[in-house]
């Protein structure tokens, strides 16, 4: 009790502060989200993210050296196909977008780790996760899409398949289909706890998939519930699951924390794009300080309990701790 007790004492200094600091972020904290589109040498910007872009292979290529370069070990791959169509046929394909990105993307960096997420969103013609009938969506009948399209991923070379979609039974689903394709050492990271965000809405500009009509809340879990969030880690590491993702990251940091202190899986979390669009915006503006802002963000997430941070922050992150 004071005047013993001076907390202020161990904060005189920054050295002092350094060492006694709880939480510390590292380039190797992070995965960075990469949006690939057909073509060659296409760099679009996403107006409501700025810094990010879609990118043709050749294009993503580099951009893949330059986070290698900065210690960050891996990268997540969306890709916004050629054609979408009711059954989402360019997610499986063979020679689809990312497939060809993660082939040549390995053929120049083999060590970076390559994450592709596994929905049908940006394939389907209606921009839904799954595959519809009778007008609603048909939770058995996507998940057989959904094995397919990770198994593509994982011949083409993929290192984890991260699936988004949150059909139940699609973690054992794609965990079989793997494992019979002699793919038994392919990673499933799965989003586990992924809710029905308006904090996704700028990356819907960004991989081309916002819903003709309705919205996810049948699929994607209530912003309301902690506990169920439990249910949903719970069934998707009995059914394989190598570590989890939730998502979004800021407005859930309880979730994380619940989830890190339950089990005994890596646990990363998903800095959406939302929460990335609205500290660039205040910034813009000039109404924050962006660097001090993102790594007090980023630090918190991390504090919560994420051992691992997907986030469009990275390389600027990145950068910052390599100073
Ligand atoms: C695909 C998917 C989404 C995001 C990641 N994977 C969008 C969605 O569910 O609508 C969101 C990522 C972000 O907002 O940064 N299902």
């Amino acid at each position: 009790m004071f005047p013993v007790q001076r907390l202020r004492r161990l904060r005189k200094t920054d050295i002092l502060r350094k060492m006694v600091r709880e939480t510390t972020l590292a380039p190797q904290d992070f995965i960075y989200p990469m949006f690939v589109v057909p073509g060659k040498g296409v760099k679009n910007s996403i107006s409501s993210m700025p810094g990010c872009f879609q990118e043709s292979i050749d294009e993503a290529v580099k951009t893949a050296k330059e986070v290698y370069s900065l210690n960050i070990p891996a990268i997540i791959l969306f890709g916004i196909p050629e054609n979408k169509d009711e059954k989402a046929s360019d997610a499986y394909k063979d020679n689809g977008v990312v497939q060809q990105a993660i082939k040549a993307i390995k053929d120049f960096i083999p060590e970076l780790i390559i994450i592709t997420d596994v929905c049908l969103c940006e394939y389907t013609s209606h921009g839904h996760c799954g595959i519809i009938k009778n007008g609603t969506i048909d939770n058995d009948a996507t998940l057989e899409v959904l094995a397919l399209e990770a198994v593509s991923h994982a011949r083409a070379g993929a290192d984890i398949v991260a699936p988004s979609d949150m059909m139940d039974g699609r973690v054992g689903k794609i965990r079989k289909s793997l494992d019979e394709e002699g793919f038994t050492d392919v990673v499933i990271l799965s989003y586990a706890a992924k809710y029905a965000s308006a904090f996704y809405g700028p990356f819907r500009e960004a991989a081309q998939s916002v819903p003709a009509f309705g919205d996810r809340r049948s699929y994607q879990m209530d912003p309301a519930n902690r506990r169920e969030a439990i249910r949903e880690v719970a069934l998707d590491i009995e059914e394989g699951a190598d570590m989890v993702i939730i998502k979004p990251a800021l407005s859930y940091l309880d979730i994380i924390s619940d989830v890190k202190q339950s089990f005994n899986v890596p646990v990363a979390a998903y800095n959406v794009s939302g929460e990335y669009s609205m500290i660039k915006a205040a910034a813009q503006f000039g109404w924050l300080n962006e660097e001090t802002v993102m790594m007090e963000i980023l630090t918190s997430i991390k504090r919560a309990g994420a051992d691992i941070i997907l986030s469009y922050f990275a390389r600027e992150a990145a950068r910052l701790l390599q100073r």
